[in-house]
């Protein structure tokens, strides 16, 4: 089984690209709803209940887990991979929504810091629009300098826009709200136009089309969900461990640190589709 966790339900719009490229892997989603939103938490506290998230994935029976959230990858994934997983589940794995962002971004392997083959090398302005947490944790622009410093990064947090998705807030609120942080940070690079674009959060691939009608037809709008997606597919090929046999059923099952009927409800309308959550505190119970 694989993890996937996010702070809430924006996740689902990773898993939903997970389950179409590989069908036959079992996911098991974790959303900490009872903590959520993280995008304004402090570090530390982000730390601690991505790594409770994690511990609890991993008693389910996983032992891999994407981070779906991007706060939780930029501030706490590293620290987690370095300081805490050798000591304590050394078989085990996390991975987060970074590693492939910035590949897709420099065209630089992360395994060997060199140039994927055949792929040209870009330059430019690259926009990441995030939570205010992620874009403080500086981890995209450091990321990014560190495989293709010929990369300019200009970063603009969207306060309230987790808030305004999750409100239901009205097409025309919501693309007046992305058009605001679009310019600000059209400002900040003194009119410059983004040759590429990131929407570093979970939630806001539901609003990808308020982004594509602000931002210059020229910049390139990177779909994380599906990069996301290709990514993992692809470490399943090269850790056949972790990895569900070809002609596997699959499946998911949905875990929620909140009331899991009043979460099932929000992230069915979320989704567009139904979507049962059951109560992770239940289930820790049952296997005590
Ligand atoms: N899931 C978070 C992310 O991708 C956004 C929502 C939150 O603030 O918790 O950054």
């Amino acid at each position: 089984m694989i993890g996937v966790f996010d702070s809430g339900h924006g996740g689902l719009t990773v898993l939903r690209q997970l389950t179409a490229r590989m069908p036959q892997e079992h996911f098991v989603y974790f959303g900490d709803h009872a903590f959520a939103p993280y995008g304004r938490r402090d570090p530390e506290e982000v730390y601690r209940l991505t790594l409770e998230a994690v511990e609890r994935l991993f008693q389910h029976g996983c032992r891999l887990v994407l981070l779906a959230c991007n706060t939780a990858s930029a501030v706490a994934l590293r620290r987690m991979q370095q300081d805490w997983l050798p000591q304590n589940a050394p078989n085990h794995r996390v991975l987060g929504v970074f590693v492939p962002m910035v590949e897709a971004l420099t065209a630089v392997s992360w395994r060997d810091g060199l140039p994927v083959p055949g792929q040209t090398q870009p330059d430019g302005l690259v926009a990441i629009f995030a939570t205010e947490r992620t874009v403080l944790s500086g981890a995209y622009p450091l990321e990014i300098s560190l495989r293709a410093p010929q990369l300019r990064v200009v970063s603009q947090a969207c306060k309230n826009l987790v808030a305004a998705i999750e409100g239901q807030a009205a097409a025309d609120e919501l693309q007046s709200m992305v058009s605001g942080y679009v310019g600000e940070l059209m400002a900040a690079s003194g009119g410059e136009k983004p040759d590429s674009a990131v929407l570093g959060c979970t939630h806001y691939p539901l609003v990808a089309d308020c982004f594509a009608a602000a931002l210059p037809e020229e910049t390139r709008l990177l779909d994380q969900p599906l990069i996301v997606a290709d990514s993992l597919a692809d470490y399943l090929r090269r850790h056949k461990r972790f990895a569900a046999a070809q002609n596997a059923a699959g499946g998911v099952r949905f875990l929620t640190s909140g009331d899991p009927e009043r979460v099932s409800a929000f992230a069915s309308r979320f989704f567009g589709a139904a979507v049962t959550f059951h109560s992770v505190a239940e289930l820790d119970l049952l296997q005590k």
